[in-house]
């Protein structure tokens, strides 16, 4: 049981700094999950947590403990990375075992706790193979036992599914998921996506650049991102960001003839003539040949994508296009007028310049 946390720790490389001042606070059994583009400094983060970096400034406590100077192997934690490296020559059991081995762990404990740990992950039957007779699901499987058969406190990850195929990763979301809460450890995992983030996280802390952008629940992020960076890097298709100026309860939308109205919630917050970025999710926009109640802008049908469950719908508005979420079934030609209502609840405004919401 441990909770861990970094108070203001950055990790410079000569005057590169791969993360600045991030404060993170773990909760214990928490899964965490640290989401970001390719080099924002998410395999730093955990490195720094694993001991394997030192910070060049800021703590990092393991419950009230500091670990700064606490070499890896007395962390109590368990990596797992994306290349989990299993011994060639080794057969899967002793894979997993080599852990307890290596700690003079007495044979019959050891025995008791592979055979349990291979129960838990379903691959008592493969203890005999070698590495190279397993699939890659199976052999990522094998690197999950070697690092949970230690009970450790703090369990890392590091893009460990991002080598197995679409289908086995999806089913291994689920059954990550479903070991942690077994297990009850506090997991921090890292990934650049973020359907995974969203589907398995409790918490999930957006980094960019270095830094720590926003760290909520799956749902807030979704709902109620920081910036316009955060809104358009959640999401699939995105939040749609449309920059306009505001004025009178409205926003005139750069590039078009249509303004939308402001909900009331956000009007007090904008000066008249303020620079805004509109952003609102493909779901909370219906399209319509016809003109709707509380109609936002037109414009006409530029593609057509179906996902089978529902179909996106690019819409040409102005010099911009809008992406919608329609029903599956949704049917219009490309270069039809058509008329999109924007559902004011759920509409978002950042600041122009900063991107911050408002
Ligand atoms: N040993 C190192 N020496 C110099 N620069 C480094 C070193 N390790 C990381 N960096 C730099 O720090 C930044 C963050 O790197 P990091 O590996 O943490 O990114 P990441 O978010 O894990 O990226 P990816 O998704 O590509 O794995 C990058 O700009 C990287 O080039
Ligand atoms: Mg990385």
């Amino acid at each position: 049981m441990v909770n861990v946390a970094l108070k203001n720790v950055s990790k410079r490389y000569g005057n590169v700094a791969a993360i600045e001042g991030v404060s993170l606070d773990i909760k214990d059994k928490e899964f965490l999950t640290i989401l970001g583009p390719s080099g924002g400094g998410k395999t730093t983060v955990l490195r720094l947590i694993a001991g394997l970096e030192i910070p060049s400034e800021g703590e990092i406590y393991f419950g009230d403990k500091k670990v700064n100077d606490i070499p890896p192997r007395d962390r109590n934690i368990a990596l797992v990375f994306q290349n989990y490296a299993l011994f060639p020559h080794m057969i899967v059991y002793e894979n997993i075992a080599f852990p307890l081995a290596i700690r003079n762990t007495p044979p019959e404990e050891v025995k008791k706790r592979v055979q349990e740990v291979a129960e838990l992950l379903e691959i008592t039957r493969l203890l005999d193979r070698k590495p190279k007779q397993l699939s890659g699901g199976e052999q990522q499987r094998v690197a999950l036992g070697r690092a949970i058969i230690r009970k450790p406190d703090v369990f890392l990850m590091d893009e460990p599914l991002s080598s197995v195929d679409a289908s086995l990763r999806i089913a291994m979301r689920t059954e990550l998921k479903k070991l942690q809460r077994m297990l009850e450890t506090t997991l921090i995992y890292v990934t650049h996506d973020q359907t995974e983030a969203m589907t398995m996280s409790d918490r999930i802390a957006v980094i960019r650049n270095g830094k720590i952008v926003q760290i909520d629940s799956p749902d807030t992020i979704y709902d109620a991102p920081k910036d316009d960076w955060v809104a358009s890097f959640i999401g699939n298709p995105p939040m749609n960001l449309i920059d306009g100026l505001a004025g009178n309860g409205q926003v005139q939308l750069a590039g078009t003839q249509s303004s939308i109205m402001l909900p009331k919630s956000k009007v007090g917050k904008l000066a008249s003539g303020a620079k805004v970025r509109i952003g609102i999710r493909p779901e909370d926009i219906r399209v319509s040949s016809q003109p709707l109640d509380g109609m936002s802008c037109s414009g006409e049908i530029y593609l057509l994508e179906s996902l089978g469950d529902s179909t996106i719908v690019d819409v040409k508005v102005g010099n911009s296009i809008i992406r919608a979420r329609e029903k599956a079934g949704f049917r219009a030609e490309i270069g039809d007028k058509v008329y999109l209502r924007f559902d004011d609840r759920r509409l978002a405004v950042f600041d122009a310049q900063t991107g911050s919401a408002l």
